[in-house]
C-alpha cells in the first residue's frame, strides 16, 4: 500500500498538496484538510456537513449502509434488550459498563441530583400556560447556569462530572414540571424510591389528592424509548452543543443550545411531526394520496419519521421501536389506529421505487410517538422525552471534547457570493 496520504492537485495552478489520511476503527478514513488553506490557499465547500467529520470520538459509531449503531462499541440492540437508560448514561459517560458497585453508586447520585432549586419554580410562571413545552425546556435549562456557579470552570474534571449529573437528573424534573405547569396542576417533587423512568412518570401524573400507581409497561417502555435516544454521534443538536461548548461556554448554556436545536421538525421535532402527519392522512385509505405528495419535489410535505442524512438502510432503533409498540399497545391494552396507519404507511413507501431509490427507511422518529401515545404521553411532549434521552450524549460529547486540552474553538469559514467591494454613497446621492 502507498502513502497513507491524498493528493490535492488546484488544476487551475498547478500547485498540489499531499493530505495524511486518518483512520479510526470503523467508518470510512477521513483527509485531514487542516492545512489546506495555509498550503493551498483554499477552504472545503460542504453546506450541511454531507461529507465534512468535525472531530475525533470514542462515544458513537454508526455505520448508515448497514445499520449500525454502536455505543462504546456495545450494538444499540444488545443494550436495549440487556441494559437500563442509567447503565447507558454511564457508559456513555465513563466509557465502560459500570460494575455493580459503580452502578448502584451512579444510580443513587443521579437520584439525589433530582430536584431543582426553588428559584427555578418562579421561571415557570413567566411563560405562557400554552407555550411549547420545548421553548420552556430551552429557558429552564439555560436557566441552571445562574444557580451552579459552584461547577463552572470547564477545565476542573470534578466540575464538568457534577454538571453532568446535575443535568442527568435533573432533565426529568424540568420536563414534568413544564408539563405540570401547562396544564395549570402542581408540580410533583421527585421520589428517591424510584427508578428514573418511574420517578418521570410519577411527576408526570400523581397528584397530591391520590396514590398513584406506575404501571410498570410504561416505565419500561420509557427507559427503552431514553436509552434509544440516548446518543447520535455528531448529529445536529450534538454539533450545537460541541460548537456552543468550543467557545468556552459553560455547559448548562450549551446544552440549552442543543435543546433549541434537537426541536426542529427535520431533526428531534419530527416524533411530534409525524403522529400529526398520521392524525392527517387520518385512514389507510388516504396514504396513496400522501406518499405522492411527499413524492413530488413541488409539494413541500415529507414522510415525517422517514429518511436519515446517514442511515441509508433501516434506523436499527426505528426496528426495536417497531418491535416494542406491539409489546406497549398490548400491555397497554390500547388499540391505536395510527400504529395501522403508520404500519401500512411503512409497507407502502419501502415497496415505492422513489424511496427505495433514495434509501429513505423510517428512522428512530417514526414509532416512537405510537409509544409514546400509549403510555399516555401528550404530543407536544414527545421532543422533550427525546431531550431527557439525548442529554446524556450531549454532554458526554461535551466532556469529550473540553476534556481535550487541544480544545480549540469552532469557527467555520465561508464563500462569499456578495458584492465585491464598493465606497459609501450618501443619501442624497442614492
Ligand atoms: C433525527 O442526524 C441524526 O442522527 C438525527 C437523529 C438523531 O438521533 O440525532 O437520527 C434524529 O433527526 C432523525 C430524522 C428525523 N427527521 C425526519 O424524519 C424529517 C423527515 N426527513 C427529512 O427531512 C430528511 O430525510 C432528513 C432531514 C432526515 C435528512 O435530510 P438530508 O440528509 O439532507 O437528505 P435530503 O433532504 O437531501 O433528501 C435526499 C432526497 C431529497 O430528494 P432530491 O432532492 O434528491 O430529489 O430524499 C428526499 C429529498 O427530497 N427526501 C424525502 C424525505 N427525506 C428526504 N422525500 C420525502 N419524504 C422524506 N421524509
Amino acid at each position: 500500500m502507498g502513502k497513507d496520504t491524498v493528493t490535492i492537485i488546484d488544476n487551475s495552478t498547478g500547485k498540489s498538496i499531499e493530505v495524511p489520511i486518518k483512520r479510526g476503527t470503523h467508518g470510512p478514513p477521513l483527509m485531514d484538510i487542516g492545512k489546506l488553506y495555509q498550503e493551498l490557499g483554499m477552504f472545503t465547500y460542504d453546506p450541511g456537513f454531507v461529507a465534512t467529520g468535525s472531530c475525533e470520538s470514542k462515544i458513537t459509531f454508526i455505520d448508515g449502509e448497514k445499520g449500525i449503531l454502536l455505543y462504546r462499541g456495545y450494538p444499540i440492540d444488545q443494550l436495549a434488550e440487556h441494559s437500563s437508560f442509567l447503565e447507558v448514561c454511564y457508559l456513555l459517560l465513563y466509557g465502560e459498563l459500570p460494575l455493580d458497585n459503580e452502578l448502584t453508586n451512579f444510580e443513587d447520585m443521579i437520584t439525589h441530583h433530582t430536584m431543582l432549586h426553588e428559584g427555578l419554580k418562579d421561571f415557570y410562571s413567566g411563560f405562557r400556560r400554552d407555550a411549547h413545552p420545548m421553548a420552556v425546556m430551552v429557558g429552564v435549562v439555560g436557566a441552571l447556569s445562574a444557580f451552579y456557579h459552584d461547577s463552572l470552570d470547564i477545565r476542573n474534571p470534578t466540575h464538568r462530572e457534577i454538571s453532568a449529573h446535575r443535568l442527568i437528573a435533573k432533565l426529568p424534573t424540568i420536563a414534568a414540571w413544564a408539563y405540570r405547569f401547562s396544564r395549570g396542576e402542581p408540580f410533583a417533587y421527585p421520589k428517591n424510591s424510584l427508578s428514573y423512568s418511574e420517578n418521570f412518570l410519577h411527576m408526570m401524573y400523581s397528584f397530591p389528592s391520590e396514590d398513584y400507581e406506575i404501571n410498570p409497561s410504561a416505565a419500561k417502555a420509557l427507559d427503552l424509548i431514553f436509552l434509544l435516544h440516548a446518543d447520535h454521534e455528531q448529529n445536529a443538536s450534538t454539533s450545537t452543543v460541541r460548537l456552543a461548548g468550543s467557545s468556552q461556554a459553560n455547559p448548562f448554556a450549551g446544552i440549552s443550545a442543543g435543546v433549541g436545536a434537537l426541536w426542529g421538525p427535520a431533526h428531534g421535532g419530527a416524533n411530534e411531526a409525524v403522529i400529526n402527519m398520521l392524525s392527517t392522512i387520518g385512514d389507510v385509505s388516504h396514504i396513496d394520496k400522501y406518499v405522492k405528495k411527499a413524492k413530488d419535489s413541488n409539494d413541500p410535505f415529507r414522510l415525517m419519521g422517514f429518511g436519515h442524512r446517514v442511515y441509508k438502510n433501516y434506523d436499527p432503533r426505528a426496528a426495536i421501536i417497531r418491535k416494542a409498540c406491539y409489546d406497549v399497545l398490548e400491555d397497554m391494552k390500547v388499540d391505536d389506529p395510527l400504529f395501522d396507519i403508520a404500519l401500512k404507511l411503512e409497507e407502502i413507501a419501502l415497496k415505492d421505487d422513489y424511496f427505495i431509490s433514495k434509501k429513505l427507511y423510517p428512522n428512530v422518529d417514526f414509532y416512537s410517538g405510537i409509544i409514546q401515545r400509549a403510555i399516555g404521553i401528550p404530543t407536544n411532549m414527545f421532543t422533550v422525552v427525546f431531550t431527557i434521552g439525548r442529554c446524556v450524549g450531549w454532554i458526554s460529547q461535551w466532556n469529550e471534547m473540553t476534556a481535550d486540552p487541544a480544545m480549540k474553538i469552532g469557527r467555520p469559514r465561508q464563500l462569499y457570493v456578495g458584492h465585491a467591494k464598493r465606497d459609501y454613497v450618501p443619501i442624497h446621492h442614492r
